[in-house]
Formats: structure tokens, C-alpha cells, sequence
């Protein structure tokens, strides 16, 4: 018997080797024993398949390294495994990066999109789309909170390169009628997210004892959500959202950048009883078009599919700190001479 006779559901994840996609297989795999989990990531800078903590040794897991630009190597893909849903994760994922450098934003997170797209609508009736995308679509607000229908006002190439791929979603659930899903959630945070983001950046410089950049005055206000919590959620919208549908996720705090770093500092000297990790941070130039506040209205899915936020923000903070304490090798790999030229084009000249 081969893979797809036994498998009811076989499942594209893409971008599972990243952050949020490593932790939802982790999670995914052992739930649903009876699905095939395909899944597809080229391993960029941001994808490194250890994140995954042997997972291969699953029997309903498999890895194909394939970039979703290349059309051809994704039909043959998901022709192989007759693939019939996807959960998609794959994209460039940092607004830094977008600013430094869009075109790659453009060609994977719209193009690497379309793309799917096509092979789902070429698969016909019954494949099942969902698409992980951000709460940067909607642009900021400085107070009040953005519905599943507001407009969207996206700032950054990275946040219009999600949006236009939310529409190019939309448009296959109304001109093909493909069965849909769209997510948009606010921060994640937790473990095996890439030191370019805020609080890895910020755990791994106070370890190096190295200044702790915060952009402008510090006070952008981001929801943060623990990574477990985007997980649960997604697997709920997968199997239970309505075809069509757009889900906000929000997330269980609303803080202010400048009070992220310093909960994260104090974290870091309560446990390692040393020092005063806050006297490492400099206020830097501010990132370009920085938005404000990003800020979800979350009653669709509390109502309608009765998902909550399980961690509270702290809890789940300090649960993340004691995870790159103990794994600082995963994040010196992290310190690759690509990401170093990165840090440094990013941070040179940002100095106040
Ligand atoms: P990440 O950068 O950690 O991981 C992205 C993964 O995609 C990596 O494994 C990378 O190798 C892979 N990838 C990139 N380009 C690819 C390509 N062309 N072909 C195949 N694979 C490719 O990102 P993340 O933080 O895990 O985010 C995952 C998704 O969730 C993204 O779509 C992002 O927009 C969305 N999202 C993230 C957050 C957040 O706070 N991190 C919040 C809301 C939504
Ligand atoms: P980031 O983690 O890049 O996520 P996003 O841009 O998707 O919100 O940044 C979170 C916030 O932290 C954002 O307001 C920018 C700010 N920030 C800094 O102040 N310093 C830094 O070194 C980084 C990476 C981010």
C-alpha cells in the first residue's frame, strides 16, 4: 500500500522548517495519526530542519526541500502525493529585510502563493487552502481594534506582499470557488524564532552582554501571542473555519516595545542572578514607516470556534527565555555569516 491510499488527508505544510511552521507540525503530528504531512520548505536563512527536534522518524511525516517559486518541482510534489490541503506557512517573514531588500518578498510571498493557488484549483473540488497571514495587512491604528472587515492599509513591502496575497486568496475562493481559509494573527513569540526578531534579538544580545537596538522611542505597541496559542487556533480554522472565511487572531498582551525588553531583561537577571541586563539598551534610528500599534479584534474566533489564548503573556515569556538559555547553540547557528552581514546592514548607522 502506498502513502496516499493510506492517508485520507495529505497535507502540504509549507514553511515548516521556519518558526511558527516547525511548531505547528511538532504540534499537528502526533494528533492527527491518520493524515500525511507533507512538508515543503527550500530552508532559507530562517529554515533549519533541527527546529523539527526529529520528526522525521515520523510515519506520517516527510520532508521535500522545494522553493515555492518553482511551479514545476510543486506539481510533481503534489502529483506524488496527491496532495489535497494545504496550510501555508512559506514566506519571507521579517519587515527589516523587506525594507533592505523587497524583491524576494514579492517573488515568494505573492508569486510562491499564486502558485499553490494554481495547483489547488488544478486538484478541482475538495482541496482545502489556508493561508497564514498577518495582522500587518490592516496598517496601524492608535486605538480601537481592526475587524476581519476593515480595509487594508498595508505599510511595509513585507505587510503588502501578505495583503496581496490575502487577495489572491480571495479571489480563488470567489472566481474557482476553492475552499479557503485566510488567518491573520498579531506577534509570535516563543521558542526556535530567529534571533532577527525582537525578543530572540533581544535575549541573545543580553547573553552576549552587546547593546539591546530599540527602534525610535520605543513605544510601538505590539499583541503578542505565544507561539502554542497561533498553533491551537490554526489548527482549529484549518478543520473548522467556513470556506471563504478570514480569521483574526489577537493576541493575550498589548505592550509597548520598550516594556517587552524590559520584562525580558528582568527574566534574565532573576534567573541567572547577575547584572542589569537594561543597561544594555540603546535607543536606535527608527525603522522606516514603523507602524504604531497593530491591533486585532479576536470575537470571530473566540465565538465561533471557541479558541482562547491558553498563556499568559508573562508566563509564556519566561517559558521562552529559559528555551534559548538552554539551547544557545541552536542560536549561535543562528550567527551565520549571512545573518551577520544582514545585522550588520541593518543596525550600521542606526546609532542615535
Ligand atoms: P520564518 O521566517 O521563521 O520561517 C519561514 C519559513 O519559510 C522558513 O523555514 C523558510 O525556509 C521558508 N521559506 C521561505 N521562503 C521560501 C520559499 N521560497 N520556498 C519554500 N520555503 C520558503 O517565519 P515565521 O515567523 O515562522 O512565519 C510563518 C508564517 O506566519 C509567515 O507566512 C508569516 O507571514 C506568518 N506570520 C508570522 C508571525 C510572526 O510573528 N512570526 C505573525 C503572523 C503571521
Ligand atoms: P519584529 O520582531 O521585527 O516584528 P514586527 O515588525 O513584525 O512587529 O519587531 C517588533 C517590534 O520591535 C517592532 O515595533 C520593531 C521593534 N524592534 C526594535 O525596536 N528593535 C529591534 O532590533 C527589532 C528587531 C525590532
Amino acid at each position: 500500500m502506498n502513502q496516499t491510499d493510506r492517508h485520507n488527508i495529505r497535507l502540504v505544510v509549507t514553511g515548516g522548517a521556519g518558526f511558527i511552521g516547525s511548531n505547528l507540525l511538532k504540534y499537528l503530528l502526533p494528533l492527527y495519526r491518520n493524515y500525511l504531512f507533507v512538508n515543503i520548505d527550500c530552508l532559507t536563512y530562517a529554515g533549519n530542519l533541527t527546529n523539527l527536534e526529529n520528526r522525521e522518524k515520523e510515519e506520517n511525516y516527510i520532508f521535500e526541500k522545494i522553493d515555492i517559486r518553482d511551479f514545476n518541482s510543486l506539481k510533481s510534489c503534489f502529483d506524488k502525493y496527491d496532495i489535497n490541503a494545504v496550510i501555508h506557512l512559506a514566506a519571507e517573514s521579517h519587515v527589516d529585510r523587506s525594507i533592505l531588500g523587497p524583491e524576494v518578498f514579492i517573488d515568494t510571498n505573492i508569486k510562491g502563493t499564486f502558485n499553490l493557488l494554481e495547483l489547488a484549483r488544478m486538484k478541482g473540488p475538495g482541496f482545502r487552502f489556508h493561508h497564514v497571514s498577518t495582522d500587518e495587512v490592516y496598517g496601524s491604528r492608535d486605538e480601537g481594534y481592526f475587524s476581519e472587515a476593515a480595509a487594508y492599509n498595508p505599510s511595509s513591502p513585507y505587510a503588502a506582499s501578505k495583503a496581496s496575497a490575502d487577495h489572491l486568496v480571495r479571489a480563488y475562493y470567489h472566481t474557482y470557488g476553492l475552499d479557503t481559509v485566510i488567518s491573520n494573527c498579531t506577534n509570535n513569540f516563543g521558542p526556535y524564532q530567529f534571533p532577527e526578531k525582537l525578543i530572540p534579538l533581544v535575549i541573545r544580545n543580553a547573553l552576549k552582554n552587546e547593546p539591546i537596538p530599540i527602534y525610535g522611542d520605543g513605544r510601538n505597541i505590539r499583541s503578542w501571542l505565544f507561539v502554542e496559542d497561533h498553533c491551537r487556533a490554526l489548527d482549529m480554522i484549518f478543520h473548522r473555519g467556513k470556506p471563504g472565511a478570514t480569521y483574526n487572531i489577537p493576541g493575550s498582551a498589548e505592550l509597548s516595545n520598550i516594556e517587552v525588553v524590559r520584562r525580558v531583561c528582568r527574566i534574565m537577571d532573576h534567573i541567572m542572578s547577575d547584572g542589569h541586563r537594561e543597561d544594555l539598551i540603546v535607543f536606535v534610528g527608527d525603522r522606516p514607516g514603523h507602524d504604531r500599534r497593530y491591533a486585532l479584534d479576536g470575537a470571530g474566533i473566540k465565538s465561533e470556534l471557541g479558541w482562547r489564548a491558553g498563556h499568559t503573556f508573562d508566563q509564556a515569556l519566561e517559558r521562552t527565555v529559559r528555551w534559548y538559555l538552554e539551547n544557545q547553540q541552536w542560536l549561535e547557528e543562528c550567527m551565520t555569516g549571512e545573518y551577520m552581514s544582514y545585522y550588520e546592514r541593518n543596525y550600521t548607522g542606526r546609532r542615535k
